[in-house]
């Protein structure tokens, strides 16, 4: 097993990691279904963050295939706040025939290792309310909460009153 910044050759490979992780996503909440151009679209996001200096790939290799990657960025806070950058993980996953073996650990380590020369002094990430297994593994790297996003279906509330406007009017 091994840990290596990703490069164009792993594209399809990446790719093919990431359709298990939006599966992965897609059956704890169905809010998570991806349409049908979601491909193409990661593509075009894997490939600019090849590209780019503020963010590096790692990619987990295991017997010839990518078993795992990772993607980190330095990121900027909105201008209106003392700390102006921070190191910001978007994705990262180790396919579910690998997991429990210490790999998404050393996965983690890369990324702190790529990010201490930045200067940054804060990591986030987002992580989704209902992913169990991605929760215990940040909570035990030392990950915290420091802010809910909230949801409400709008549906209901929304015909509702489109049913209260065709009483009036009617
Ligand atoms: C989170 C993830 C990357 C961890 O990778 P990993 O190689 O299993 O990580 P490690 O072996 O270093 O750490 C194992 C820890 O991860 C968590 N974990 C991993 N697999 C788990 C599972 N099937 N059930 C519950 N917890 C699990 C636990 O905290 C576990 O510690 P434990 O074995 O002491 O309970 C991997 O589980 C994964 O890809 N999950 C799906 C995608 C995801 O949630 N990514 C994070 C999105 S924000």
């Amino acid at each position: 097993m091994e840990i290596v910044p990703a490069s164009e050759s792993h594209v399809r490979g990446i790719t093919e990691v990431w359709k298990e992780f939006t599966d992965f996503h897609r059956d704890i909440d169905p809010f998570f279904t991806t349409r049908e151009d979601a491909q193409a679209e990661f593509d075009k996001y894997l490939r600019t963050a090849l590209e780019s200096k503020d963010s590096r790939v790692f990619v987990v290799l295991g017997g010839g295939n990518i078993v795992g990657y990772a993607i980190a960025q330095i990121a900027k806070y909105p201008p209106v706040f003392k700390r102006e950058i921070y190191g910001y993980i978007t994705d990262f996953v180790v396919k579910a025939s690998h997991r429990r073996r210490g790999i998404g650990t050393e996965l983690l380590q890369k990324i702190y290792d790529w990010f201490k020369p930045s200067g940054i002094d804060r990591i986030e990430l987002r992580v989704a309310a209902q992913n169990e297994v991605g929760y215990s593994f940040w909570r035990k790297h030392g990950f915290q909460d420091y802010i809910h996003v909230l949801y409400k279906p709008f549906e209901e509330e929304r015909t509702k009153d489109e049913g209260q406007k065709r009483t009036v009017a009617e």
